[in-house]
């Protein structure tokens, strides 16, 4: 991992830590010389990621999160503080395609079925965990932020939140919804210094992507529909992050990144 001052001195809350893009955007921040806190639902996970950072010279520590409790994100605000004095950047990445978690290989070409034979109970988990999750976390930074004179938060969405597909429609709205909220609270904050972005990830080899990568007929449509002709690896999302996260986007407000190794494009 390539070391740097690109994040020195900055305060780094990352939620879904544990594993692909979180826990890859972990690893460069601290490699870039930001104290992280990494967040999860997945402690075993989590303290690994934060103990392998440790090791290697960076500077992490693991915190349990579940995105959709309020409580637990007002606590973790107040004791960031309290440990490290501030906290400057947030970047909301815990998410779920809410696909039946049984399912280790995507039978079908689209994930999830049609929006008729989506059920409430799977439409309200993924809204809370994607969109309220974003919300909360985004919510409850703001007071801590504007006491450090600024801060950038980071909003994990992806390019289902800006294109349609023929499947998993509660996705495509969490996203939506995350590109959209992003926008308002980057006007909404813009005169505290605090920055709002969205980052909007293609397909990328995750632990999320592995049942429809499994399954060599969707590897392959995804891949044919990719013009740079491979999937992408969490530190091609990372690195967006980072920018967005570091001072280098200091006028970058309200705005969407898209990482898709030109799919949208098309
Ligand atoms: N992998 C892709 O192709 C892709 C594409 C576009 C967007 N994304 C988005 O990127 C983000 C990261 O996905 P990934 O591919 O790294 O997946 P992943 O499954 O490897 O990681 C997601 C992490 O979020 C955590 N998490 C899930 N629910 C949580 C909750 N309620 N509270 C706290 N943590 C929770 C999980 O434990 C896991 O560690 C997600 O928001 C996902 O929607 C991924």
């Amino acid at each position: 991992m390539e070391t740097g001052n690109r994040m020195a001195g900055k305060v780094a809350i990352v939620t879904g830590g544990a594993s692909g893009i979180g826990a890859e955007t972990a690893r460069v921040f601290a490699a870039q010389g930001a104290t992280v806190v990494l967040c999860d639902i997945n402690a075993e996970l989590g303290e690994s990621i934060a103990n392998e950072i440790n090791e290697n010279g960076g500077a992490a520590t693991f915190r349990s999160l579940e995105v959709t409790d309020e409580a637990q994100w007002i606590a973790l605000v107040a004791d960031t503080e309290k440990a490290f004095g501030k906290i400057d950047v947030l970047t909301n990445i815990a998410g779920i395609s809410g696909r039946d978690p049984r399912q280790n290989v995507q039978t079908t070409l689209t994930a999830g079925g049609l929006l008729e034979d989506q059920s409430l109970e799977n439409w309200n988990q993924v809204m809370a965990i994607n969109a309220t999750g974003t919300f909360l976390g985004t919510k409850h930074v703001i007071a801590a932020m504007r006491r450090a004179g600024g801060g950038s938060i980071v909003n994990i969405s992806s390019i289902c939140g800006i294109i349609g597909s023929f499947s998993n429609a509660a996705y495509h709205a969490s996203k939506g919804a995350v590109r959209i909220f992003s926008k308002s609270a980057a006007i909404q904050y813009a005169s505290d210094k605090i920055r709002v972005n969205s980052v909007h990830p293609g397909f990328v080899d995750t632990p999320m992507t592995e049942p429809g990568h499994a399954n060599p007929e969707v590897a392959q449509q995804r891949l044919d529909a990719t013009p740079l002709g491979r999937f992408g690896v969490p530190h091609d999302i990372a690195m967006g992050c980072l920018f967005l996260a570091s001072d280098e986007s200091a006028w970058v407000t309200g705005t969407e990144l898209i990482i898709d190794g030109g799919m949208t494009a098309n």
